[in-house]
């Protein structure tokens, strides 16, 4: 059987609920998410461990609260990394299903190397993170964090090499089923995704940081100052080398597709766009949004140039998103707008008071907030309810 046969037959029998395209829109969009999220987690972990091993007094107070944001960041990244999980298995399922299984070991491992190192990070804020005892917790959750990156990374990488998957399953004629190889990986392509963009990620959330305690009352100018001056130069040091990396990426993995100049003009260009960002702002307090802005535009131009990437690598199979066999199941695609809609608003609501509270105004909610928290309230109730109801109606009368 030819690869191009395979990959068709292993598509999902019922097509996709939704029209494709939609799916890899979405796939882009919350992988943006997601890498912000992991990525900050892996830079905070660092930003920690330096923090006390320098041990003055500034640097203790900044890895203090890196302590903190690291298993917040690493949550929020498991959480934002679902939403791609499922996009991904929709529209790619016979490329990410074959990665998993030649990959087997690791990605049954993935979630216990993911939630060892939230626990390391999390005993290492809760016990460590006031006198800097524990500091090896710290130091493996970031190594796991490291190794989910890499897991995470090579399940891309094979994932879009289908014409060696024969060779990689049955080496020599022989069947290993032990998933335990490495088969595919490009440094270049980890080293962009992972450290420069934990260190540019890193910078980015030190200026929104500083933007945001600089609103309360109490705000230490002084310290903010510095956290923003570090971050911005941070920011440039780091801005620079992904731009080289990037283009290291482009004509490494980019040469295999014919990609190499777009590549290289794009991830150089981003590498340069930032630097350049995080350059003409030499006074880098209060451009924290800016800079978020600046990043995330920069995130969905690494997310087009990966889908690319797939996109190329997959149509000299005829394997293309765009004719995957779908049809629309309305009753999921009503389940799914709604729940995105009750999930958006409740959690902009904790969003909002948490940032009010943040800034010392927790006694001052506004009254809108106040009444989105309200409406939002019932709405997940009203949900709750309706789930419950065709819980009880399914067992019962189906
Ligand atoms: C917490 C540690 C994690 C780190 C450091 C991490 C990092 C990464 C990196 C670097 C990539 C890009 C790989 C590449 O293109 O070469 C990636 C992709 C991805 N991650 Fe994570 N990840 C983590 C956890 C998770 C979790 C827990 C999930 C799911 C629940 C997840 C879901 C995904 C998916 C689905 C992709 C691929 C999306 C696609 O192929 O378009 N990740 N992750």
């Amino acid at each position: 059987m030819e690869v191009e046969d395979a990959l068709r037959m292993m598509r999902d029998p019922l097509g996709a609920p939704f029209y494709p395209r939609v799916f890899q829109v979405l796939l882009l969009l919350t992988w943006v998410v997601h890498i912000y999220f992991v990525t900050v987690a892996v830079g905070s972990s660092v930003t920690t461990i330096y923090g006390f091993r320098r041990g003055d007094e500034r640097w203790l107070r900044l890895a203090r609260s890196c302590a903190r944001l690291t298993p917040s960041g690493v949550g929020l990244g498991i959480v934002t990394g679902i939403a791609p999980l499922l996009f991904v298995q929709v529209i790619y399922d016979p490329i990410w299903y074959a990665s998993n299984a030649l990959t087997g070991f690791w990605s049954v491992i993935f979630i216990i190397v993911v939630a060892s190192g939230y626990t390391c990070a999390y005993v290492f804020y809760l016990k460590g993170s006031a006198d800097g005892r524990l500091l090896w917790s710290s130091v493996l959750g970031l190594a796991l964090l490291v190794l989910a990156g890499w897991i995470m990374h090579v399940l891309a990488s094979v994932s879009i090499r289908p014409e060696h998957w024969r060779e990689w399953y049955a080496p020599n004629g022989v069947a290993d089923t032990r998933g335990i190889e490495f088969h595919s990986f490009n440094v270049a392509r980890v080293a962009f995704l992972l450290p420069l963009q934990a260190a540019i990620g890193t910078a980015v959330t030190g200026l929104i940081y500083t933007w945001y305690r600089l609103k309360r009352d109490d705000a230490d100018r002084e310290y903010l100052t510095w956290v923003a001056g570090l971050s911005r130069r941070l920011g440039i040091i780091a801005s620079v080398l992904y731009g080289g990396v990037g283009i290291a990426w482009a004509v490494t993995e980019g040469a295999d597709y014919d990609l190499t100049a777009p590549m290289a003009i794009a991830l150089g260009g981003v590498g340069l766009a930032m630097a350049a960002f995080f350059a003409a702002h030499r006074d880098p307090v209060g451009i924290g949004r800016r800079a978020l802005g600046a990043w995330f535009a920069s995130l969905a131009v690494v997310a087009v140039i990966r889908e690319v990437i797939r996109a190329t690598a997959l149509s000299r199979f005829n394997y293309d998103v765009g004719s995957y066999p779908y049809r629309v199941d309305w009753g999921s695609v009503a389940m799914f707008t709604v729940t995105t809609i009750v999930g958006v608003s409740i959690i902009t609501y904790m969003v909002m008071v948490l940032f009010q509270s943040g800034i010392g105004a927790g006694e001052r909610i506004p009254r809108s907030i106040d009444r989105l928290g309200r409406v939002s309230t019932a709405m997940l109730g009203a949900w709750f309810a309706f789930f419950l109801l065709v819980g009880v109606y399914a067992v019962v009368a189906l």
